[in-house]
């Protein structure tokens, strides 16, 4: 999928997708005759400018802006994948007010037990490529399951076979790490509790984005799924440098790796 470079967007849509201005106070900026794009002064908030050939000054100074923001957070487990939540800590909670101000949406869910790489980002038509499941974007996940993980595992999984809501999943990839040895296992969800057993650890690599997919496709397997960390996107991989909590700016190659 290509995304078009030359597109044109509205002047207030850009003023604030700089984070310096609400949409409101960029529409006042502009009214207020202080805003320029190229030769010509704006008054009409709605008029449109094109982002990559024309320069927009404000009080004669040329606005440096970024459209489009891509940020990898390692995600800790306790926060939910939503931008607001009246009941509890959300991701965004984990980024400072200047970037927040741009809009930013987690791109997919992952749990509120589940840890590692999530993509926040404004750019709502590539994180709908990533998305969509007409793309097929990889998704890959550390894992840990009660009970020992086999090869007739991997060959349902691959196959099919599985279906979800009546619907059959799409072929997924186990690779077995390691067969653990018999402890404690506390499981994710508090009413499951603890139980002791053997468990396993894999990488599970999804080829869609279903809800609770991983965990329901191993439940499907009778090896309930206790820890779980996404370690990739596409080709968007987790920085082992981020603590969880952390965050940083994707690089220009990453986020073009994402249009390519
Ligand atoms: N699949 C799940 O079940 N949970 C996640 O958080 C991500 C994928």
């Amino acid at each position: 999928m290509k995304i078009k470079s030359d597109q044109t967007e509205r002047l207030d849509k850009i003023l604030a997708s700089t984070g310096r201005w609400s949409r409101k106070d960029a529409r006042e900026l502009i009214k207020s005759g202080r805003v320029r794009a190229n030769d010509a002064m704006i008054k009409n908030p709605a008029e449109k400018v094109n982002i990559k050939a024309d320069a927009v000054y404000i009080d004669g100074e040329l606005m440096v802006y970024r459209r489009e923001v891509w940020i990898m957070l390692n995600k800790p487990a306790g926060y939910l994948s939503a931008t607001e939540d009246g009941r509890g800590p959300v991701v965004l909670d984990l980024i400072p007010p200047e970037p927040r101000k741009l809009n930013l949406f987690p791109v997919g869910r992952l749990d509120k037990d589940s840890e590692g790489l999530l993509l926040l980002t404004n750019d709502g038509q590539t994180a709908h490529h990533l998305l969509s499941p007409k793309y097929h974007v990889e998704k890959i996940y550390y894992i840990q399951v009660s009970g020992v993980l086999t090869e007739d595992d991997i060959k349902k999984l691959r196959s099919g076979e599985i279906r979800l809501d009546g619907k059959p999943c799409l072929p997924a990839d186990l690779e077995i790490l390691n067969i653990g040895e018999t402890r404690e296992i506390k499981n994710q969800t508090p009413s499951d509790g603890q139980t002791r057993g053997a468990w396993s650890e894999a990488r599970l690599i999804l080829r869609e984005g279903r809800y609770h997919q991983a965990k329901r496709m191993l439940a499907a397997l009778g090896k309930p799924v206790f820890y779980l960390k996404r370690l990739q996107m596409g080709n968007i991989k987790l920085d082992p440098s981020l603590k969880p909590g952390q965050f940083r700016y994707l690089t220009d190659d990453e986020i073009n790796s994402l249009r390519g």
